[in-house]
């Protein structure tokens, strides 16, 4: 995959992204280090001078198999020869109805109707708009707000954002530009906690309570099942995921699960509900649905929230993007699922969890860490304060590994493709890094 540039090249390349190129959650007047990827093949990214790096982010949780793959280049040319793109109002495609069957049939309980659009934010939106449409063709016009859970990340898109995190997604800056949501307390009883568990019980209560008090304002309550990511990283039990999925059934509440970083496998389970049995009343899936290649996402619905949507005033979904159901990035959605389903994925998804037990165990030894933990094919370690992750990531990147920490964590959600000798390099990368930290460094 040689693809590298010269040092003149390289140097105009990166003068070019400082002065246009706005990265994410990125400062544009003192803009961080950007590293230059001319090409990316298995597990490995190349980086402009010829370098490879291991990479341990799969794309921010998307690239599943790995870059460049046979069967998914494949599928997307053999689309792109037939057509790009066409619009989803009024016509159908081949790739999108065949899509939405196989998502409605693998997806966990009855979802059967399915809504593509662009990216995970706005299918949490769609998810949003399809509960409080829910309600309002009830009549129920007070149930307009969203309960979450603190701790938890959905989206950057202004709704999604009302129900992340108020700290972590720092409300007190937009305060009033965005609705106020109801916010539970994070679930603290780990993912093994067992049912007697005194923790359990408190997030339980703690639940219960808050979803009580609100119950009759509420359109859904909105949650990662049992790994909240970007809001933390952070695992919680199964069990009170179905009692979130009971006590919702008991005050009507809908309940939105958003598996868009879980989803397709990453937690062992091809979707996180699966861990406690339980299904959503609306489902947000997207990151991993097409295995990394395109931007594509989807909001599935039980038939009573689409039967009560499309009996009240409206009578319709009020939604409907441009590039919704976009015919490359459904066919690329569905070579990447259906690859993901011929091939014993819940045992590379196991051995790559030993694999990060293993790996990552001597960080649990080291003096700036507080804890490490692994779920599925998810490594982290949670230092006891926050490291500078332009540094960090210079130290990673001179060790050939690819993550990208962020404030007290150091974590990696790999391809699943990766074998166990990159993944032991991986793992010693980031360990041997933690253990060389400085002052400077965090
Ligand atoms: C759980 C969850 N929901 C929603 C989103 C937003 O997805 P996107 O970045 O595709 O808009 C993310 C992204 O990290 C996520 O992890």
């Amino acid at each position: 995959m040689d693809q590298t540039l010269s040092p003149a090249e390289a140097a105009e390349l990166l003068a070019r992204d400082r002065a246009h190129a706005w990265h994410p959650y990125a400062s544009m007047t003192s803009p961080p280090p950007a590293y230059p990827v001319v090409a990316a093949q298995g597990v490995r990214l190349q980086l402009a001078d010829g370098r490879e790096l291991i990479d341990g982010m799969a794309s921010w949780w998307a690239a599943i198999h790995g870059y460049n793959h046979p069967v998914l280049n494949a599928a997307l040319r053999a689309q792109l020869d037939k057509m790009a793109h066409v619009m989803f109002g009024g016509i159908t495609h081949p790739a999108a109805a065949e899509l939405c069957e196989l998502l409605a049939g693998i997806a966990p309980g009855k979802l059967p109707h399915v809504f593509l659009s662009d990216s995970g934010s706005v299918a949490v939106e769609v998810g949003i708009k399809m509960a409080l449409q829910f309600h309002l063709s009830q009549g129920r016009s007070t149930r307009k707000r969203l309960l979450s859970l603190r701790g938890g990340y959905h989206g950057d898109t202004f709704m999604a954002m009302s129900v992340c995190d108020p700290v972590t997604g720092m409300h007190h800056l937009f305060s009033g530009a965005f609705p106020e949501q109801v916010f539970a307390p994070r679930p603290e009883a780990g993912f093994d906690a067992e049912a007697d568990d005194a923790a359990l019980a408190a997030d339980i209560a703690g639940f219960e309570a808050t979803l009580q008090a609100h119950a009759y304002e509420l359109a859904a309550v909105i949650l990662e099942p049992v790994v909240q990511g970007a809001g933390g990283m952070h695992f919680y039990s199964p069990a009170f995921l179905a009692a979130v999925r009971r006590l919702c059934d008991a005050h009507e509440v809908l309940l939105i699960a958003d598996e868009i970083a879980t989803g397709f496998g990453r937690t062992g389970r091809l979707f996180a509900c699966e861990h406690a049995g339980i299904a959503p009343d609306i489902l947000c899936i997207g990151k991993a649905l097409t295995g990394g290649y395109m931007s594509l996402a989807a909001t599935l619905a039980s038939e009573r929230v689409s039967r009560g949507i499309c009996e009240g005033e409206a009578g319709v979904l009020m939604h409907g993007p441009t590039f919704m159901g976009n015919p490359l990035a459904c066919s690329v959605a569905l070579a990447s699922i259906r690859l993901l389903l011929s091939q014993p994925w819940q045992r590379c998804v196991k051995a790559m969890e030993s694999g990060l037990r293993e790996g990552l165990a001597p960080a649990a030894r080291l003096p700036g860490v507080r804890e490490v933990r692994v779920l599925g094919g998810i490594g982290v370690v949670e230092m006891h304060s926050p490291v500078d992750m332009t540094r960090i990531q210079r130290r990673l990147v001179d060790r050939g590994v690819w993550i990208r920490p962020f404030g007290r964590l150091v974590y990696t959600m790999p391809p699943f493709i990766m074998q166990p000798d990159d993944l032991a390099a991986l793992t010693r990368g980031i360990v041997d890094t933690l253990e060389t930290l400085d002052e400077g460094d965090n």
